[in-house]
């Protein structure tokens, strides 16, 4: 007979954010996440120097989190840890941690999917009388750094991938927008805050002509560093003159992109029910366009907390907690991946 009300510690390591969390049943008792700065001076993540701040991180985050949950070791009921998808050097030093304190205690071990906890996020109580979470079967439009994809949510750990990126990444093409105008890495939140003080219709950039509820961001990327390229040709301060038109202007298009094919996703399976999941989620600009077409269409729209959309250990906790109630345990010889599909729970 499993506990049916667990205490759960997670770590998540799988890119260049070290978090631990501990949950009790749905209620988080801790989140804590170290960030790693030694990646800003060379404008995005350096996998050998993540995993060592991983390694240096690893002990203090559980440590942390552990005693602000007024909690000991042995009171943990089972460790959720990030199996992939990620940076293997990153995910092999939170697996190991996993896997020593698992076999330490004599706890039982969790591999968690990544993507799997982003969906699950929207589940995460922190105060009881706020919690609200959307109802099955639902949409998600998972949008992060390395997936964007609409995903029909039927159950805790049962999905169906409708459409999914066929190059870049929604976060990636943020990203690799922001580098081109010389913004600092990751520079969705950058484009993010530009945005609220341009006016989007100042430029136009060539969408995708793709079928199906499939994304492709690669032929904006390009046709945003075509326009910024040939506009420096005449102006030398192009970027810095328009910076803020630029990024409203990148950032609607973006969101154009992902909202065409959420609306066809909507109409062709009748589900009205949308959460967003994934670190770009934290942008507020489709946010607002999300709560716009809820107000519009009627459409129960599920934004989590901004603590909630990019990588950390609570959403692996809540993961893990639906593994556990079904007893998906792993054993000690698991490994990490650096790919992962979203089925591979
Ligand atoms: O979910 P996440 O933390 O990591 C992955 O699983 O990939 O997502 C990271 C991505 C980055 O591409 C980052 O630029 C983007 O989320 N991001 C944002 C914002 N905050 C983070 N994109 C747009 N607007 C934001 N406010
Ligand atoms: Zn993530």
């Amino acid at each position: 007979m499993v506990n049916k009300y667990p205490i759960i510690l997670a770590i998540e390591s799988s890119c260049d954010d070290t978090s631990a969390a501990i949950i009790h049943d749905r209620y988080l008792l801790a989140n804590f996440t170290a960030t790693q700065d030694v990646h800003e001076k060379y404008g995005g993540v350096v996998p050998e120097l993540a995993s060592r701040a991983h390694q240096a991180n690893i002990i203090p985050v559980v440590h942390l989190a552990l005693e602000y949950a007024k909690l000991k070791p042995h009171q943990i009921d089972a460790i959720a840890f990030t199996r992939g998808p990620g940076l293997l050097g990153s995910l092999m030093v939170g697996s190991s941690f996993a896997k020593g304190f698992a076999l330490a205690l004599n706890k039982p071990l969790i591999s968690v999917n990544h993507l799997n906890g982003h969906i699950l996020s929207h589940f995460i109580i922190e105060d009881k009388s706020k919690a609200i979470e959307p109802k099955f079967p639902f949409l998600c439009l998972l949008v992060s750094g390395g997936h964007s994809q609409i995903v029909l949510v039927k159950d805790f750990l049962e999905y169906e991938i409708l459409g999914e990126t066929i190059d870049d990444a929604a976060g990636e093409a943020f990203d690799k927008c922001a580098k081109v105008m010389g913004l600092p890495y990751p520079g969705g939140k950058e484009i993010d805050m530009l945005a609220k003080s341009g006016n989007s219709k100042s430029f136009k950039f060539g969408l995708p002509r793709i079928d199906g509820y499939n994304y492709s961001f690669s032929g904006l990327k390009t046709s945003f560093l075509y326009k910024i390229r040939d506009n420096l040709k005449i102006n030398h301060n192009f970027i810095e003159d328009n910076k803020a038109d630029l990024a409203a202007s990148l950032q609607k298009a973006i969101i154009d992109i992902l909202i065409d094919k959420l609306k066809m996703a909507v109409k062709d399976t009748g589900i009205t029910t949308i959460a967003l999941s994934g670190g770009v989620s934290a942008n507020d600009g489709l946010r607002t366009r999300m709560q716009n077409l809820s107000n519009q269409y009627n459409w129960k729209v599920y934004l989590p907390e901004k603590k909630f959309t990019t990588d950390n250990a609570a959403m692996i906790a809540i993961a893990g907690l639906y593994k556990f109630k079904k007893s998906l345990f792993s054993k000690q010889d698991i490994t990490p991946l650096a790919r992962m599909n979203l089925l591979d729970i």
